[in-house]
């Protein structure tokens, strides 16, 4: 039919036929669904028939299509012009559009609508708030249903876009429009709260996009610090630890512990207590509670303390040329510095815990100390012993005397450990072994028992009457334990006998000259005091005094004498002290420069004096420190005074 009418046409007006051109074609075009869209048709040197076709379907002739009421022909004939107007366009507008000249057989190019749906309102799941707990993860998900062409969903937090976001997309049945999800994961924080995330969905319909917004609510156990004030303190001070919360939903109480053990009664976020060392060690921790969970947080204190002995070394006994470890163990804070010496010495042997001697010899024996200094706070020190099994040691004077026709003695002191278990004298043809003893009854060997510690025996030899002989015969002191044995050979000599009146004139010479030393000393001594305040500098120095009172008995004294009491004065100067002068004098003696040894007043000193004496030919003593060198600075008077000694002696 359709091929017949061109046909017709062709062949009626040929001429006019051939001139006929379009000089517009619709395009492809866009139109949102319900506006109106105008497809464009203009045909030259034409006054025939013109239709649309949609999708190959002729839809009409005439202006008005009466089956399709919302399309209209735009027909201006003079300039031949047949635009297709379609009004509020829908989804079944969404085709291939063609204009035909039939009468002069042209075809337009096939021009396609493409009807724009915008998208459903998105929706976020859990909408408008949503509930999360902190840290766990969760996925957000967005949906933008029934968008021509397809919708794309972006995210925003707070309007600011967030990354991460992943898209699916169903096309629906029609299989024109789409639906669109977004996936955004999650990992929601404590902070989160009140946080709103806008999905905005956008497509050629809706170039602003629509959106909806979620608000986060995020449930979390309490975020918790705690801190202290001051920062850090002396023992006894008083410390404020504040435990400071935020939870969602609200705190409902707080929990106090130290060193894991609650602290009853304290309840409230702030605890308010007297920090002692124990607070270094043992961490004060606050523990929150809200609906959701607890947080415990802990704190240690930086309390300034010690020294304070943790480890006491205890004492050790092993044999000769084993390996021997002594431990001691100090704590405090700042950290501090030990140190272990040899008594009498100032050589540090360790800085460690552990002291460890290798291959210890019997000289290796004796008392050891170890000794911590915690910087600006204080010093500590304790001493073990050090006991060696080896064979016995005597250690006697060689040159022993005696008067002649007198009683007179010869001491064998035997050091050992074990003690001993066979001590014998020979002398002249004479042999006395314990419990084997025959002598003549001019002899007699006493004994005094094993000292606690270290054993130490002395032997004594008493010889009524001593005749020429006994000084021209050695006695020989043997002594034996199980690691085996210690001899001697003492001679013993004649002493003069002095006159009576010497010893007074002596004594009485001697106590002048005392009294002159003492002067002396005295002098010295405030000269020395106004010496030292004229050398400080930064202030009267820090003095702390300690006494410290100990009895030393020595075995040589008379059985019946008393014994002398030393005194020993400690000062701890503070350590700004300036005092060149002082700082030398002290250094004389002193282990560690920081402990320097004051005098307390003169006759301290005399004390001293007196007590060196006994100890002399013993090694070194712990009584002769700084009052010895207060004598020894003026040669004369110390020499004085030990020569008056040994002759009272
Ligand atoms: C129509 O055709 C005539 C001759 O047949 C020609 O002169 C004229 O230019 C044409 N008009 C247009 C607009 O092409
Ligand atoms: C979130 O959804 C996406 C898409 O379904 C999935 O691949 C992903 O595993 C999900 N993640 C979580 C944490 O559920
Ligand atoms: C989040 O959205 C809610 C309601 O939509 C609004 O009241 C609130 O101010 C928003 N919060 C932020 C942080 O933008
Ligand atoms: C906090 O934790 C520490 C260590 O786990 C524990 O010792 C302490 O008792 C806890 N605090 C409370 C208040 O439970
Ligand atoms: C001393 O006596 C011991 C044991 O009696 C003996 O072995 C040693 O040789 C003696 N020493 C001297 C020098 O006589």
């Amino acid at each position: 039919m359709q091929g017949l009418l061109l046909l017709l046409s062709l062949a009626l007006s040929f001429h006019r036929v051939r001139t006929a051109r379009f000089s517009q074609e619709p395009a492809d075009q866009s139109v949102v669904l319900g506006q109106r869209v105008v497809l464009s048709c203009v045909v030259f040197n034409y006054s025939g028939i013109v239709q649309w076709t949609k999708d190959g379907l002729a839809l009409g002739i005439g202006e008005d299509l009466r089956a399709w009421p919302r399309y209209r022909v735009l027909r201006l004939v003079d300039v031949g012009q047949y635009n297709l107007e379609i009004s509020a366009a829908e989804l079944s507008d969404d085709s291939l559009y063609e204009c035909q000249a039939t009468e002069a057989a042209l075809r337009s190019r096939r021009a396609k609508l493409t009807v724009l749906i915008p998208p459903d309102e998105p929706v976020i799941e859990g909408s408008p708030e949503i509930l999360l707990t902190a840290g766990v993860p969760y996925n957000m998900s967005c949906v933008s249903r029934g968008a021509k062409p397809a919708s794309v969903i972006e995210w925003q937090k707070d309007g600011l876009p967030i990354e991460g976001a992943v898209s699916t997309t169903e096309v629906l049945p029609d299989r024109k429009r789409v639906t669109t999800r977004s996936y955004l994961p999650i990992q929601p924080l404590d902070t989160d709260t009140g946080k709103n995330f806008t999905c905005v969905a956008t497509n050629l319909a809706v170039p602003m996009g629509k959106r909806a917004t979620i608000t986060l609510n995020v449930h979390h156990p309490p975020v918790v610090t705690l801190s202290i004030e001051p920062r850090s303190v002396l023992e006894g001070e008083r410390v404020t630890f504040t435990c400071q919360a935020t939870a969602n939903p609200p705190i409902m109480g707080y929990k106090w512990a130290k060193g894991g053990v609650v602290i009853q009664g304290a309840r409230e976020s702030v605890f308010v207590t007297k920090a002692d060392h124990s607070f270094f060690t043992e961490p004060v921790s606050c523990q929150v509670f809200n609906a959701v969970g607890s947080t415990n947080v802990s704190i240690l204190v930086d309390v300034h303390f010690g020294p304070i002995l943790v480890v006491e070394p205890k004492p050790v006994t092993v044999d000769v040329d084993s390996d021997v470890t002594l431990n001691c163990k100090w704590a405090g804070n700042p950290p501090l510095t030990l140190t272990w010496t040899k008594k009498g010495s100032s050589m540090v042997l360790s800085n460690n815990n552990q002291l460890y001697l290798k291959s210890v010899s019997q000289a290796d024996a004796g008392q050891y100390v170890c000794k911590a200094i915690v910087p600006r706070i204080g010093v500590g020190e304790t001493e073990v012993t050090l006991t060696v099994n080896g064979p016995p040691i005597i250690s006697s004077e060689p040159f022993q005397y005696a008067v002649r026709g007198e009683r007179g003695e010869v001491k064998c002191y035997i050091a050992s450990t074990p003690p001993p278990d066979k001590i014998v004298w020979a002398w002249k043809e004479n042999v006395w072994e314990k419990e084997k003893g025959t002598l003549s009854e001019r002899y007699t060997v006493e004994q005094s028992k094993p000292s606690a510690q270290g054993g130490a025996v002395l032997s004594t030899l008493t010889i009524n009457n001593i005749m020429e002989s006994d000084f021209q015969s050695t006695y020989n002191c043997t002594a034996w334990n199980s690691f085996g044995s210690g001899t001697m050979i003492i001679s013993l000599e004649e002493m003069e006998i002095v006159p009576v009146g010497i010893i007074a004139g002596g004594t009485v010479g001697c106590s002048i000259l005392l009294l002159l030393c003492l002067l002396a000393l005295v002098l010295f001594l405030y000269r020395q005091r106004k010496g030292s305040r004229r050398g400080v500098t930064l202030g009267k120095p820090d003095i702390k005094v300690e006494t410290i009172n100990k009895e030393s008995h020595s075995l040589e004294e008379d059985s019946g004498s008393v014994s002398t009491a030393t005194r020993m004065v400690k000062a701890m100067y503070s350590p700004f002290k300036d005092d060149i002068d002082l700082k030398q004098e002290l250094r004389s003696d002193t282990l560690d420069t920081r402990q320097d040894y004051e005098l307390k007043d003169p006759t301290n000193g005399y004390y001293n004096v007196r007590a060196s004496t006994h100890d002399e030919g013993r090694p070194a003593s712990r009584s002769m420190h700084y009052s010895d060198y207060r004598t020894s600075s003026q040669p004369g008077g110390a020499a004085a005074v030990w020569t008056c000694n040994n002759f009272n002696h």
